[in-house]
This record gives C-alpha cells, sequence and structure tokens, in this order.
C-alpha cells in the first residue's frame, strides 16, 4: 500500500532531510516547496521521480495552502503524516528595553504558528483517513515557557509557544480518532534559519531527521492525553 506524507518548508535544512529519508523509507513525499531558486528538490527527484512530489506552498498565504491542499487531493484521500516544518526567526536581538518590529513580528507568527494551523486544516481531512493520523510539528526549546531563558527572540519563541499550544488543540481532536500530534525540538543544527548558514551549530540536519523518522514509523509510545513535547532523542520538555 502507498504510504503519503506531507513535508512543508522542504528545500533545504531540516525539511529536505525529513523528506529525502522519509523517501529512502518507501513514503511517496508532498514536499512544500517555497525557496523556488534552490535545486535540492530538484536533484532528488531524479532518484524519485515517482515518489517525490514538489508542491509549490507558502504556508503564510491561504491561497497557496488551498492550491497545494487541492494539488495533493488529486494523488491521494489520504496522509500518514504530516510534517509542519516551516519556519523563519524574526529579530532575534532586541530587548524589552529597545525598539520592536511588530509588523515583522506578526509575519513570523503567520508562518510558523498560523502557517502550521493553516497547512493542519486544510490537510486534515486526509491525515485522518490515514492510518497513522500523525501531524509532526517542528517546534523548538524556544516554545517551552516553562523553560524560558531568553531575553529576546520575542517573535520566534512566542510563536513556538503559540503553535504548541495549536497542537495541544488538535490533539485533542485527533486523539478521538486514535492519533496525535508530537512536537519536536530537533536540536541545534546548522541550517539557514537565522538567514545565514550557522555552522558553528553542533549538528547537521540529517542526525535529527534520522531520529523523526524513528518517531514517524514507531509513533504510538508518545501517545497521550496532550501531544509529546519532545526532542529528537524522544526526550520530554517542559511545555
Ligand atoms: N536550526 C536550528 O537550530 C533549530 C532549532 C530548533 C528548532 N528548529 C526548527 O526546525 C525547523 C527547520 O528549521 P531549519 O533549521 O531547517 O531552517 P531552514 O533551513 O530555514 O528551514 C525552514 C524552511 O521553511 C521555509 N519557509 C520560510 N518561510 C516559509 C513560508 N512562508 N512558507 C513555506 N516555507 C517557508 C524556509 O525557506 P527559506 O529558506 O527560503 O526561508 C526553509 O526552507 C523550523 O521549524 C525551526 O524553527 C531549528
Amino acid at each position: 500500500m502507498t504510504r503519503y506524507a506531507c513535508v512543508t518548508g522542504a528545500d533545504r535544512g531540516l525539511g529536505f532531510e525529513i523528506v529525502k529519508q522519509l523517501l529512502a523509507h518507501g513514503y511517496t513525499v508532498f514536499a512544500g516547496r517555497y525557496h523556488t531558486e534552490w535545486t535540492l528538490l530538484d536533484d532528488l527527484s531524479k532518484t524519485y521521480p515517482d515518489r517525490l512530489v514538489a508542491v509549490d506552498l507558502d504556508v503564510s498565504k491561504d491561497a497557496s495552502v488551498a492550491q497545494a491542499a487541492a494539488a495533493i487531493r488529486t494523488r491521494t484521500t489520504s496522509l500518514e503524516v504530516l510534517v509542519n516544518n516551516s519556519a523563519i526567526t524574526g529579530d532575534n536581538v532586541s530587548t524589552i528595553a529597545d525598539p520592536l518590529d511588530f509588523d515583522e513580528m506578526l509575519k513570523v507568527y503567520n508562518v510558523n504558528a498560523v502557517g502550521a494551523l493553516r497547512v493542519t486544516n486544510a490537510l486534515y481531512p486526509l491525515v485522518a483517513a490515514g492510518t497513522k493520523k500523525l501531524i509532526m510539528n517542528i517546534s523548538s526549546e524556544a516554545g517551552s515557557i516553562g523553560s524560558c531563558h531568553r531575553k529576546g527572540w520575542f517573535a520566534y519563541c512566542s510563536s513556538k509557544a503559540a503553535l504548541n499550544m495549536m497542537s495541544a488543540i488538535t490533539h485533542n481532536n485527533l486523539k478521538e480518532i486514535g492519533g496525535q500530534v508530537i512536537l519536536i525540538q530537533p536540536g541545534w543544527m546548522k541550517s539557514w534559519l537565522s538567514g545565514h548558514y550557522r555552522d558553528e551549530a553542533p549538528l547537521t540536519p540529517d542526525i535529527p531527521a534520522a531520529h523523526l523518522i524513528g518517531i514517524i514509523e514507531s509513533p504510538e509510545k508518545y501517545k497521550g492525553n496532550s501531544p509529546a513535547y519532545i526532542d529528537y532523542e524522544g526526550n520530554p520538555l517542559p511545555f
């Protein structure tokens, strides 16, 4: 039986590595394409011409999400897993004593929190029709209010906290039909998330991605009343 997955923000970084590893595990993957000049997905589609389906997807825009969902529905009526991975950071320096850019803050919320909910809302019927009924939301330790230590990163941290709450509410729906949401802290990775490549980070994204495939393949042990909020090795974080 064909197993379908969808990953947002899949051009590079963690999203691309999750796509690569889902393909290696036999999934047919709808890979959300946002950064159209980046060609990793094109290169990968040469290896998986039938199972890698790149779909234009800007999670911050209703019309783009609706179009992407319609394109996915022409290929399948169910998804085993939806991975909401897209994110931006916004200003990560200013403290409460500095001028803050509230318009930028709304953009960060719109991608990191509302964007994930927008995609979830559009694809929920397909997830509900899958066997796993699994949504994996890539959060961050930055979204934990219980362990907050930063003096800046207002937009990013609070957008991830909002994502955590949206995940809890979605989980309450999904668990009634045997599904679940899992929130992931993927670790500090080398990526372009901050707008430039962070080579000083200790992890390459393929390492957390390999662990995340393990979690996607056996999500049952993370089932509970609330969504599991775990690091990529499965250790729980405080909400
Ligand atoms: N890197 C870390 O250390 C770290 C730590 C904790 C959590 N995370 C989380 O891990 C996830 C992956 O991050 P990453 O490090 O792999 O960074 P990344 O390479 O920047 O990945 C994020 C992806 O989302 C895309 N994106 C941005 N705006 C979008 C939009 N409106 N619609 C659709 N896609 C959009 C980005 O495209 P562009 O490249 O064009 O912006 C990029 O492909 C994120 O949720 C992040 O918050 C990362």
